[in-house]
């Protein structure tokens, strides 16, 4: 199944006239006043449709940076998902959408180069199972655990994302084991009692299909190093999202017959089976996501119309840290919705030049063509569910929007919107010093 078989709700967007009335079968108008804006919309619809098309591989484990909101793990955890966590955070947030600390397959697995603190304190009290990152990460486990089972996460040496910022292979990333040192790491593992249980590879996010393929010949030729210990195989993430038009989209069956092809071979070597596990954040959740502005003030600068929007970088930082595309669209606040194409510049609220949703990687400023609006519609921001909310902050102590799940047509909030007093919750002035 490619995920151009899948509905993700643009019956309602005219694609060429740029106009959304509604999310997931919801006006959009009523969504704005219902919950105000900036506000994040999940269709629970798609994520569960994005999790089933991954059903062939044993274990599909959510990277839930991509969304880590606790309804949206207990929607994955209800759709047959298991998890990734990167931090203490997200360890706890796993919890709380009742995951299971211990499991076979481990329901939560701890994926970083390192441990701080907290993480260490939280993997060692719940016996959470650990992807290492770094031979420090076995030591401290061992430490704390004794004879623990762990993963290794490997760098093979290559890479490949949608930026360099998302690459996370080769020499110039700071993670995994490199490849070259894999022995001199089994053999610490050893002397510290660990046991390497499973093999991991993540080349790095919005890569795709061609480099996707040399990580599955690059795993098994690691895991045969490794040798028969191994009963899990991960893919990684990384699967890609088709952003714009006419992008290509993922070809899931074609993805997992090469990778159960590599899992049938190791199984031969080793003379059991090996589970095949793979850990998509963005492909999950991207196109369930919508963040629905409203536009505040239009103004002409010169060549430049800009719309300006009550949403900024502050809630969506991809396109201003990597010069990502997302679509766009229009919701009228009139009835009549038919208004001519315009070519704008969207922006936001923050005191930066850089606050803009339309621009290019080096922060060169794209056009786009969307409807002629007028202040108070409301402008939708598709495609983005995966790196949305959970990158966003109160950079110019703007309050972190509402998220919204919109479930078999009636939407649930899922997160307040933050208040005044919670961007202040914690800060402290000191007592004046006495003279
Ligand atoms: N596994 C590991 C170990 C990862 O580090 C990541 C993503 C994933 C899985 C999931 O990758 P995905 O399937 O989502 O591509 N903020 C960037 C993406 C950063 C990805 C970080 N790690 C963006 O907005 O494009």
């Amino acid at each position: 199944m490619t995920s151009s078989s899948f509905s993700s709700g643009a019956e309602s967007v005219a694609s060429a006239s740029k106009i959304r009335t509604s999310i997931a079968g919801v006006p959009v108008a009523e969504l704005a006043q219902r919950f105000g804006t900036p506000t994040f919309v999940y269709d629970a619809a798609t994520i569960g449709e994005r999790i089933a098309s991954l059903a062939c591989f044993d274990v599909v484990r959510y990277a839930q940076k991509a969304c880590s909101n606790i309804a949206v793990l207990d929607l994955c955890r209800r759709s047959g998902a298991l998890v990734d966590a990167t931090s203490a955070g997200e360890i706890n947030r796993a919890l709380l959408a009742g995951f299971a600390a211990v499991g076979d397959p481990p329901p939560i697995v701890y994926t970083a180069d390192i441990f701080d603190s907290d993480s260490l304190d939280m993997v060692a009290a719940q016996r959470i199972h650990v992807n290492c990152g770094s031979a420090d990460m076995i030591d401290q486990l061992a430490d704390r655990v004794a004879a623990p089972h762990v993963t290794l996460r490997i760098n093979p040496g290559f890479g490949h994302g949608h930026s360099r910022k998302t690459n996370t292979g080769g020499e110039q990333s700071k993670h995994g084991i490199w490849h070259e040192e894999l022995e001199d790491v089994l053999a610490r593992a050893r002397a510290r009692g660990a046991v390497v249980s499973g093999v991991h590879v993540h080349i790095g996010s919005g890569s795709d299909i061609e480099h996707l393929g040399e990580v599955c010949g690059a795993l098994e030729r690691l895991a045969l190093r490794v040798g028969d210990q191994v009963t899990t195989v991960s893919a990684g993430g990384g699967l890609p999202v088709a952003y714009r038009r006419g992008e290509a989209s993922m070809d899931v069956p074609a993805y997992f017959a090469l990778w159960d092809a590599a899992r049938r071979r190791l199984e031969k070597a080793f003379g059991h089976s090996v589970r095949l596990e793979i850990e998509p954040g963005r492909y999950l959740v991207a196109e369930s996501g919508y963040l629905v502005a409203q536009v505040r003030a239009i103004k002409r600068m010169g060549a430049n119309l800009f719309y300006l929007l009550d949403a900024g970088f502050n809630n969506l930082a991809r396109p201003v840290m990597y010069g990502a595309y997302h679509p766009m669209a229009l919701a009228p606040a009139d009835e009549n919705p038919a208004r001519g194409l315009r070519e704008v510049v969207v922006g936001g609220p923050l005191c930066e030049s850089g606050d803009i949703f339309t621009q290019d990687e080096g922060g060169v400023v794209r056009h786009e063509f969307l409807p002629e609006a007028r202040v108070g519609d409301h402008l939708v921001i598709e495609i983005a569910g995966a790196y949305g909310f959970s990158m966003s902050s109160n950079y110019n102590s703007k309050p972190l929007a509402a998220e919204v799940l919109i479930r078999d047509g009636t939407p649930h909030l899922i997160r307040a919107r933050q208040s005044l007093a919670d961007l202040v919750r914690g800060e402290v002035i000191p007592a004046p010093v006495a003279d």
